[in-house]
């Protein structure tokens, strides 16, 4: 068996554990319950530092002791963190220019967490101390398992705009472009009188009179991005020659709502990919965004099995309104990640917290104690896990992708775009769940990723694409795919430069089509299409330049010409879709797109029921999850192993209910 924690057999359970707020005697019973639970790992130590060192120079390393002590006697396995997510009193106090600042100026106090500048010097030296006194301390201890590196690092300051800050952003120019002559032509500085004689006149984009240079913003992204995961480098680096056989990791937020860490590149510094993820209970398809938001995370770890390092049981405290989820909703969740590939099922937080801001965000063990239906639900979700180990080290298996490019949507979203509604999230999550209405599996790609597995390739508002990319996508289609791209793409270059001679500029040879202007909709204006189908937000005066139109516009000032255009190219072809189409529009598309390219459901299921197959050595899986009221008959035999019983097609899968097939 397959194990991705070290010393967890299977696919690991558990959470957050935050003994230091809570007495002796509590923290005692804590280890029954989570033997009663099944738990078999939980991240130690996230935000202890001020108990860990409550005053500079003085260890109070009994209570963590004891903690790991225990832990490894009830065989629970420890994700110990570095103790650096928030910088105790004592040093803001001393050292207030380790404060971060935000792009007018406003010095973010201490009082809450992540109140550091990753780019301080002196927040550095500091950070490096506490992880090598932690990493010290526990180098031999049995119960140690894996390295959690601070927590969700950037995710309260993505962006810094402190004075460390501008040092650290312009030696990051200097290495990228080594003279400024290269820097002035990558941002245009020729407008607006921008001109740079060196680079000690360069600022990070602060709060300005009026627009910033967008060049200058799009390098700032990518600088952040690059100097948040430096600062992870430098705490691993620390830590790895004191326990150079204990794996290094920390939780990214590979999920639709993060946009500023480029988990692409950061996935190639962590020994294995550990993931959080949130529903927003306002959402009514929250299980189709976790499906996206899993499928990314997968992306961005290879292909590989990944650990979700935190969702939650309930409700959360950081949503407006914060509902706990409904009956079955955590399993299936749960159930979820473990079909896109979590090797872990784990949570924020073991046992909710009495105060402080988060006293509202639900736990494994409720405030109501254990004689709750959460609590119940729980301990029925850690033998669910249990049974689900056959999977670990399994892969999914897909044959669509979806390109996603962070740099794409930050320069995207920039200010100053024909259309403020041009959003990068928008056609992607329509996409992805239109193929996930269809039971299709998205693998989800970068624009230079190897293309070669996917016979559909699906590219929402891909804006700015490298040439490399441009040609990796066009070389999927040659060779036989069906390439689909959406509107605004392939406008700029990676300096978010315009590719001139017309639009959609890296693409028109791969699509067949030309557009020499832009007609973005009003606010609230929708055109129709000839098949009655309706869309908004974008239009252009496309003109076919050897694709044909498979939809015209049938009003609004586009009438009569084209809406969605298809281009055969070498042994494949390439779609474009010149507007926002509704969901009618949008599934019409899919289907086209499925029956060209031949990409089939894991399985024919109802409506609302979700199948992804993993596939491992030996075995493979079909998880089934029925997202619906009603009970849904799926064709499969083998075994289920959330039940131990043989099924055979026709099977019942109860509304709300999961089924995970071994096949055979
Ligand atoms: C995460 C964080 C946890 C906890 C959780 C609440 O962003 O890593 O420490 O705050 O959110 O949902």
């Amino acid at each position: 068996m397959i194990e991705s924690i070290h010393g967890v057999r299977g696919i690991g359970f558990g959470g957050d554990y935050n003994p230091e707020q809570w007495p002796d005697d509590v923290r005692l019973a804590d280890l029954d319950l989570m033997r009663e639970a099944g738990v078999t790992v939980v991240s130690l130590a996230i935000f202890a530092w001020a108990s860990i060192e409550p005053v500079e120079g003085r260890y109070d390393w009994g209570w963590l002791d004891d903690t790991m002590d225990r832990l490894h006697e009830a065989g629970i396995r420890v994700s110990l963190a570095t103790a650096t997510a928030s910088p105790p009193p004592w040093l803001t106090r001393k050292h207030p220019e380790i404060l971060p600042r935000t792009a007018d100026g406003t010095v973010l106090s201490p009082g809450a967490r992540q109140s550091y500048a990753v780019s301080s010097p002196t927040w550095r030296r500091y950070a490096v101390r506490m992880a090598v006194a932690v990493a010290e301390r526990y180098r031999d201890h049995p119960a140690l398992a894996l390295w959690h590196v601070d927590n969700e690092i950037g995710c309260h300051v993505p962006h810094d705009y402190s004075d460390s800050a501008a040092e650290a952003f312009r030696r990051w120019l200097r290495r990228r472009y080594r003279d400024i002559d290269a820097l002035n032509d990558a941002w245009g500085t020729a407008f607006w009188s921008q001109r740079y004689g060196d680079f000690e006149e360069v600022l990070p984009p602060r709060a300005a009179p009026s627009l910033s240079n967008p060049t200058q913003q799009l390098d700032f992204a990518r600088y952040s991005s690059d100097e948040l995961l430096s600062y992870y480098v430098e705490l691993r680096d620390a830590i790895r020659p004191i326990t150079p056989d204990v794996p290094i990791t920390t939780n990214f937020m590979c999920t639709t709502a993060t946009k500023w860490m480029d988990y692409r590149r950061w996935a190639a510094e962590v020994d294995v990919v550990a993931t959080d993820h949130y529903t927003i209970a306002a959402d009514a398809d929250r299980h189709v965004e976790l499906a996206l938001s899993a499928d990314l995370t997968r992306g961005v770890a290879g292909g590989r099995p990944w650990l979700l390092m935190e969702h939650s049981t309930g409700a959360v405290n950081w949503q407006p309104r914060n509902r706990a989820k409904g009956p079955g909703e955590m399993m299936r969740n749960s159930v979820s990640h473990v079909a896109r590939g979590a090797d872990a099922v784990m949570f924020f937080q073991w046992r909710a917290s009495r105060a402080g801001a988060e006293k509202f965000h639900s736990g494994l063990v409720p405030h109501a104690g254990t004689d709750s239906q959460l609590y119940r639900d729980v301990v029925d979700l850690g033998a669910a896990v249990g049974d689900l180990a056959p999977l670990a080290g399994s892969r999914v298996e897909a044959r669509a992708a979806l390109v996603w490019d962070y740099e794409a949507w930050w320069a995207v979203e920039l200010d100053a775009h024909p259309s403020e509604a041009v959003t990068y999230m928008d056609r992607m999550r329509a996409l992805h769940a239109a193929l996930w209405r269809r039971g299709v599996t998205t693998d989800v790609v970068g624009s230079t990723d190897d293309l070669d597995r996917y016979d559909l390739v699906v590219v929402p508002t891909l804006y700015l694409v490298s040439d490399t990319g441009a040609a990796n996508i066009a070389a999927a289609a040659e060779r036989g795919a069906t390439v689909a791209i959406t509107y605004f793409s392939g406008i700029v270059d990676e300096h978010d430069h315009v590719r001139l001679g017309g639009y959609p500029g890296a693409f028109r040879d791969l699509l067949g089509v030309r557009s020499d202007e832009f007609f973005p909709l009003l606010d609230g204006e929708v055109v129709t299409l000839d098949d009655g189908t309706r869309a908004d937000v974008w239009t252009e005066r496309v003109e076919l330049t050897g694709a044909e139109a498979v939809r015209t516009f049938a009003d609004g000032p586009m009438a009569g010409r084209p809406a969605v255009t298809r281009h055969a190219v070498g042994a494949g072809h390439a779609w474009y879709v010149a507007t926002r189409q509704d969901e009618a529009g949008t599934d019409a598309l899919v289907d086209a797109l499925l029956a060209e390219s031949g990409v089939t459901p894991v399985l024919d299921v109802p409506a609302g029921v979700e199948a992804v197959r993993r596939v491992g050595d030996e075995h493979s899986f079909v998880v089934v999850i029925n997202h619906t009221d009603e009970v849904a008959a799926i064709d499969l035999t083998g075994v289920d192993l959330l039940t131990g019983a043989r099924v055979e097609p026709g099977f019942k899968v109860e509304g709300g209910a999961c089924a995970v097939v071994q096949e055979a």
